[in-house]
């Protein structure tokens, strides 16, 4: 198959990398010079896990190409994935369909003979009809048949979850289409990955059912171990507890400082403005919502009162600052919030994070951002663990403890056991488990 990717971004660069993968020929297509420039020479614009050497084997084995030029990859090819960004309108929170739909006009002037454009990019339902409608208004000859098929990666893990995905979701009426797509994931197919077939408008909609119900679960979970804190009971043991019900299932339910990321804070508030729209409100999603955002504040009054109300002045050591370990992303992290609150109330803060810093720079200004772990606890008053980056589940305690001007660690992420805290003589408040 040749399939042309429109957009460089997370989305589009490891699926543009593992189809290419999988002995497919794909260009992929960007507007922006500089990114199209760095990748052609090797540079990637985002850190993923094995992602430098996936992206340099397909180039060098000529199956994957970067170009700004998208009307001639187009025209090569017999797919062409929409992987543009759907950022949070400002003002209504509802998904931002502009880059689609630009990428939408060009696409069908260049098309030629059969082709498929798939949405990859998340887009609220109905948003394939709309492509349609644009597509058939450009170029009313036009063999186009647009298919939705959205992405389920996560970041950090995204090439393991491309390759051994939970499913595959098409969503197509049309036989051509359904023939081309299971083409695309043959490899996938053959290794038993369930492709499920259904209409455009059920697969848009899974995508958000998705995240709005994986968000859901999350937020539970917190509001759990608020209750375990004051009740004294341990919300890791009550999260294994439900989750070896298979009914419920053991994923997703690790108490921390609220869900972060490019996704579901954006992907919960588009659904909310769906169900506006078709006048069916979705209360559920807007209490997780509301308490996800509230959930952010309440963290930095957890790490005031692990020093007994006396932040000002006072010098917080924040390890990890991205949203989750293993990315350099910081869209809606938990830790932006923190830092901003800690601030205001007069702290110093610190931080120290392993791939996050330079992306955390152009948000969080007034931080003093130091070179390692140990460095940025050195004669700090606090330390708070934001991110559970696996470099701080194996610090050395004793070393932690001579650092620290007291020995108080917030840890919202719950990476150390409480019997090794208390044999090492923390005052070591964490998330949901009393002692
Ligand atoms: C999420 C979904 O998991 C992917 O399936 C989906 O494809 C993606 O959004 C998307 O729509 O593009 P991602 O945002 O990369 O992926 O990250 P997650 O691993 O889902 O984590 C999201 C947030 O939830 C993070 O802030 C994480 O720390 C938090 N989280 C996750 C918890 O607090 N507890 C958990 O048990 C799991």
């Amino acid at each position: 198959m040749r399939i042309a990717m429109i957009g460089t971004g997370y989305v589009g660069l490891v699926t543009g990398a593992c189809l290419a993968d999988f002995g497919h020929v794909v260009t992929c297509v960007d507007k922006d010079p500089a990114k199209i420039e760095g990748l052609l020479a090797g540079r990637l614009p985002i850190y993923e896990p094995g992602l430098d050497q996936l992206v340099s084997r397909n180039v060098r084995e000529e199956r994957l190409f970067f170009t700004t030029e998208l009307a001639p990859a187009v025209r090569e090819a017999n797919v062409v994935f929409l992987a543009v960004g759907t950022p949070s309108r400002r003002g209504d929170g509802h998904a931002d369909l502009s880059y689609v739909y630009g990428a939408v006009r060009e696409i069908a002037a260049a098309a030629e003979g059969f082709t498929v454009v798939v949405t990859k990019s998340t887009v609220p339902v109905g948003t394939g009809d709309e492509v349609e409608r644009l597509i058939l208004e450009v170029r009313p000859d036009a063999d186009i048949s647009v298919v939705s098929n959205p992405e389920f990666l996560r970041e950090g893990a995204a090439i393991e979850d491309f390759k051994r995905p939970d499913r595959i979701v098409v969503g197509t009426s049309e036989e051509r289409a359904r023939a081309v797509m299971a083409e695309v994931y043959r490899p996938l197919h053959l290794n038993q990955g369930p492709l499920l077939f259904t209409d455009r408008r059920t697969s848009e909609m899974i995508k958000y059912a998705a995240n709005a119900f994986l968000a859901t679960k999350i937020t539970f979970i917190n509001e759990i171990a608020d209750l375990c804190e004051k009740a004294g009971a341990n919300v890791q043991e009550v999260a294994r507890g439900i989750g070896l019900d298979n009914r419920i299932g053991s994923k997703f339910l690790h108490a921390g400082p609220g869900y972060g990321g490019s996704c579901f804070p954006k992907d919960t508030l588009a659904l909310l403005r769906t169900g506006q729209e078709h006048g069916t409100p979705l209360r559920i999603i807007e209490a997780v919502v509301g308490v996800n955002d509230a959930r952010k504040t309440s963290m930095a009054r957890k790490v005031i009162a692990a020093l007994d109300g006396n932040i000002a002045g006072k010098t917080v050591a924040m390890l990890g600052l991205t949203f989750k370990p293993n990315t350099d992303d910081m869209r809606e992290s938990p830790s932006i919030p923190i830092v901003f609150s800690l601030l205001d109330k007069g702290a110093r803060v610190r931080a120290y994070d392993p791939q996050g810093m330079e992306e955390a720079r152009k948000v969080l200004t007034d931080v003093d951002y130091r070179a390692s772990a140990y460095d940025c606890l050195d004669g700090a008053d606090i330390a708070v663990i934001v991110t559970e980056w696996d470099e701080f589940r194996a610090l050395d305690l004793e070393r932690v403890k001579s650092l620290l001007k007291q020995p108080v660690i917030v840890d919202l992420r719950n990476i150390y056991r409480l019997d090794d805290m208390a044999r090492h003589g923390f005052r070591y408040e964490s998330i949901g488990r009393a002692g």
